[in-house]
């Protein structure tokens, strides 16, 4: 498996959310409007339609110019709630990178830690406020872990994934103590968080686009041994 991750990976991971979201996208309308506005799936579905659009007209360098990207469409396209704070979290990913145009298994976890951070600074979610953080959260300690143990990248990414999935899941009891579902007190356990069960998806893209590199599937998204 490969050491490290490079743009085209990162450009992989863009393009696979795109898709994710859009199969997705009315599963994800479903969940919002059970204990939101009906919103969260056409949102992000327009959002990375735009991330896109913006890939196929430049050509980013760096994985971190392909997360800066992301930022800036996301916060112009996506309004409410989750465009802010997506946006947030790629643009804090991105700076955390900085200039690297390979990245490795710690600099990975480092970047998911600040991409959670910054979705933190932004909205003041706390594990189990029924968020997307409740998925973000367990991610980021698990590949923290896994890049400690000396994981590579792709297993660092699938080790998130499978967390982000979990806490996702784990948010269906939760009653809402952030955002529009809060507003719904006792009424919104039961359902699943929207932002939670998308940022689960966009875990799951990540880590499927880089196990797609190491197979050296698609576009060479990563090199090293
Ligand atoms: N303060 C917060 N911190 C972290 N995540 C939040 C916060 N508020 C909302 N969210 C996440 O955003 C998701 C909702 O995103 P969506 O795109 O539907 O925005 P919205 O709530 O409809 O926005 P608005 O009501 O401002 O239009 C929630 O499922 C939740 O995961
Ligand atoms: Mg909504």
């Amino acid at each position: 498996m490969a050491d490290t991750l490079n743009a085209a990976w990162a450009e992989a991971w863009l393009r696979n959310s795109a898709a994710v979201v859009a199969e997705h996208r009315k599963e994800l309308i479903d969940l919002d409007r059970a204990i939101g506005d009906a919103d969260h799936g056409e949102n992000l579905d327009r959002g990375f339609s735009a991330v896109v659009q913006k890939l196929d007209e430049s050509n980013p360098e760096t994985p971190g110019a392909c997360f800066k990207l992301a930022a800036m469409t996301l916060m112009s396209k996506v309004g409410g709630a989750a465009g802010p704070l997506f946006g947030t979290a790629y643009l804090r990913a991105g700076t955390t990178v900085g200039e690297s145009t390979e990245l490795d298994s710690p600099l990975l976890a480092q970047a998911l830690a600040a991409a959670r951070d910054g979705i933190v600074a932004r909205g003041k979610a706390e594990v189990g406020d029924k968020t997307m953080i409740d998925a973000w959260t367990p991610a980021v300690d698990a590949a923290t872990e896994a890049a400690e143990a000396g994981a590579g990248p792709a297993d660092v990414l699938e080790a998130a994934a499978v967390a982000a999935q979990q806490g996702a899941e784990s948010t269906d009891p939760l009653v809402a103590r952030k955002g529009r579902a809060s507003y719904l007190a006792e009424r919104s356990a039961g359902h699943r968080d929207p932002g939670a069960a998308s940022s689960a998806l966009l875990l799951r893209a990540a880590a499927d686009a880089a196990a797609a590199a190491g197979n050296g599937a698609g576009e060479a998204g990563a090199s090293g041994a």
